[in-house]
């Protein structure tokens, strides 16, 4: 697997439902941010500020994207035949998969949508150990607007977290 941003909100949790004995994984993350996806399970953390992540990836099986754009587009020459590209974010590409991407990959497209059974399972898992939540910051909720602030800077490691009391 090539996972990228393999340090955000989304894929440090991605990283990690790799699991142990899965797929090799190649994750994307700024050069001062290897520690955490080695500690997750990424066997291998590229640096996307100084080394191009498709020298360092092919005939990869999935590419989890939540990134978009560019790096979309530039996932697709890294799968498999048959590799599948599943993003979470528009592509620009996902209404035209068919021409735009490369002969025989896969073009998943995701919206989640929370429910409360889904985010039991997931706290769950947090409470027992099985997967690791980073916190980069919490705020109050009523400090929502800081959190979004911080939010859209792209770049925190892990979530950001409001408390409701
Ligand atoms: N479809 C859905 O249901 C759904 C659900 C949840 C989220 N989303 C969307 O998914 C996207 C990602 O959310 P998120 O919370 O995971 O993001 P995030 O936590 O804000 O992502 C920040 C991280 O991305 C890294 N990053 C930025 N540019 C990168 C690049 N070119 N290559 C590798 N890493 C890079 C940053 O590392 P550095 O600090 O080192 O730059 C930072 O650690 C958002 O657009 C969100 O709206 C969609």
């Amino acid at each position: 697997m090539l996972i990228h941003a393999a340090v955000g909100g989304v894929g440090h949790l991605v990283v990690q439902s790799a699991g142990a004995g899965g797929p090799y994984v190649i994750g994307t993350a700024g050069g001062g941010k290897h520690d955490l996806p080695r500690e997750l399970g990424a066997g291998e953390p590229v640096d996307y500020r100084t080394a191009d992540f498709a020298a360092r990836a092919n005939d990869v099986d999935v590419v989890p994207d939540t990134l978009g754009g560019d790096v979309s587009t530039r996932s697709l020459d890294v799968l498999r035949p048959g590799g599948t590209l599943v993003t979470i974010v528009p592509t620009g590409f996902e209404d035209d998969a068919g021409n735009a991407a490369e002969p025989g990959v896969r073009l998943a497209v995701l919206l989640v949508e929370a429910d409360r059974a889904g985010m039991r399972a997931v706290a769950d898992l947090v409470a027992e150990g099985k997967l690791r939540l980073h916190v980069d910051a919490a705020f109050p909720l009523a400090e929502a607007g800081r959190a979004h602030v911080l939010g859209e800077t792209g770049r925190t490691t892990g979530r950001i977290v409001l408390t409701v009391r």
